[in-house]
């Protein structure tokens, strides 16, 4: 029998024009903000000046670290902690996609502990981090459910691990998620970060511990992603499908918090801690279907509901439906040109064995959920058949 436990602490604003909320709400967290952010969309959107502009407004002086890159590394986290450390900084403002925010979490439990980032990590110096700061997250993707959600995935680049932490402090106290910042995000970003949403609403829905709490978000989301990511990847400015892509990423990233990902999210860590250069979301896109052919006999039940009603598959028998579910995601990842061979993509076949044995040792909390208990050499078949 199903078991649920919650534990949801994030205030959530979600709306056209959320980011304005900024301004009354920041007045309560301090006096002094580290804006945290990548190196150019939110300056180029300018995004970033209006966030300086409304802190300004409600009296907060604000810092600006904008080194941030898609893999987030722990140099740059170890380095806006010390200037946390320096400036007295009150809060954090993660603004951005996944990996700022995801920065800003993981600067919020270095900076007022002692040490590296690499301490508070479970395959690091596995310290729990007692203190944190207030981490405010205003995403700009549709994807990564981090709003939602108390996870970091953060690389060392000198192990080449990909880790995802999560503690109850690095929830982020508030988040506003805002569809109009979003519908500049261009078209292969919309589908990655999409995909990465869909991904963690599958995984969610085909893990051990899914309950009815999560599936039915996690279905929801599936389905606003299948109908409005085609709209939103043609028509950027399409307000409709923003709104749904946001809600669906949103809502994907509280099935995570209450359910989980499964080992799709730990092949990906494998392959992108080796190519960082290779997107998540697509990371996700190349391993996802492979691996549910590979688990198929103890998840066809789970995949055939996936079938009918997020794809509208109309077959009875769940052996045929939940086959035929997964022609149909390899169908519309096709759409977006999502359906990439590994070796397409620069990785050297003698790489796979430590892709594998790195993803499921760093995110074997997620392959233990994952049916069909996986061994670290099956992952390394699943990338041999991507290959
Ligand atoms: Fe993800």
């Amino acid at each position: 029998m199903f078991k649920i436990s919650s534990y949801l602490p994030t205030e959530i604003i979600f709306r056209v024009g959320a980011v304005d909320e900024l301004e009354e709400r920041a007045k309560k967290l301090g006096k002094k903000a580290l804006i945290v952010t990548g190196r150019s969309s939110t300056k180029k959107t300018g995004l970033l000046q209006r966030v300086v502009d409304l802190l300004k407004k409600a009296g907060v002086e604000s810092f600006v670290f904008d080194k941030i890159i898609p893999n987030p590394i722990s140099d740059h986290v170890d380095e806006a902690a010390e200037i946390v450390r320096k400036e007295k900084i009150d809060f954090i403002i993660g603004l951005g996609g996944g990996s700022p925010i995801d920065s800003a979490k993981a600067i919020s439990i270095t900076a007022p502990n002692e040490g590296k980032f690499w301490d508070y990590v479970p395959v690091g110096g596995g310290k729990i981090p007692e203190k944190s700061i207030p981490v405010v997250a205003i995403p700009t993707t549709h994807g990564t459910g981090t709003e939602a959600d108390p996870f970091a995935v953060i690389t060392n680049p000198q192990t080449k691990e990909k880790v995802g932490i999560g503690y109850r402090n690095t929830f982020p106290v508030l988040s506003l998620v805002d569809p109009e910042v979003m519908k500049t995000l261009p078209k292969d970003q919309t589908a990655y970060t999409s995909m990465d949403a869909f991904y963690h609403a599958i995984e969610s829905f085909l893990n051990v511990n899914a309950n009815p709490y999560s599936d039915v978000l996690a279905l929801d989301a599936m389905k606003r992603i299948v109908t409005y990511l085609p709209v939103a990847y043609e028509n950027g400015e399409d307000m409709e499908a923003r709104t749904n892509l946001a809600w669906a990423s949103t809502e994907a990233g509280i099935t995570e918090t209450l359910t989980g990902v499964i080992a799709n999210h730990a092949l990906e860590h494998g392959l992108s801690g080796f190519y960082p250069e290779i997107t998540h979301g697509l990371g996700l896109c190349i391993t996802g279907p492979y691996l549910f052919e590979y688990i198929f006999d103890h998840a066809y039940e789970r995949l055939a509901i996936v079938g009918r009603e997020v794809f509208g598959v109309y077959e009875t028998d769940d052996r045929k439906a939940g086959r035929i579910a997964i022609k149909k995601l390899r169908d519309f990842q096709e759409m977006f040109g999502l359906n990439k061979r590994l070796s397409e993509l620069g990785v050297k076949k003698e790489d796979i064995p430590k892709m594998a044995e790195t993803g499921y040792r760093i995110l074997n909390g997620v392959v233990v959920v994952t049916p069909g208990n996986l061994t670290a050499k099956d992952m390394e078949e699943i990338f041999n058949r991507c290959y």
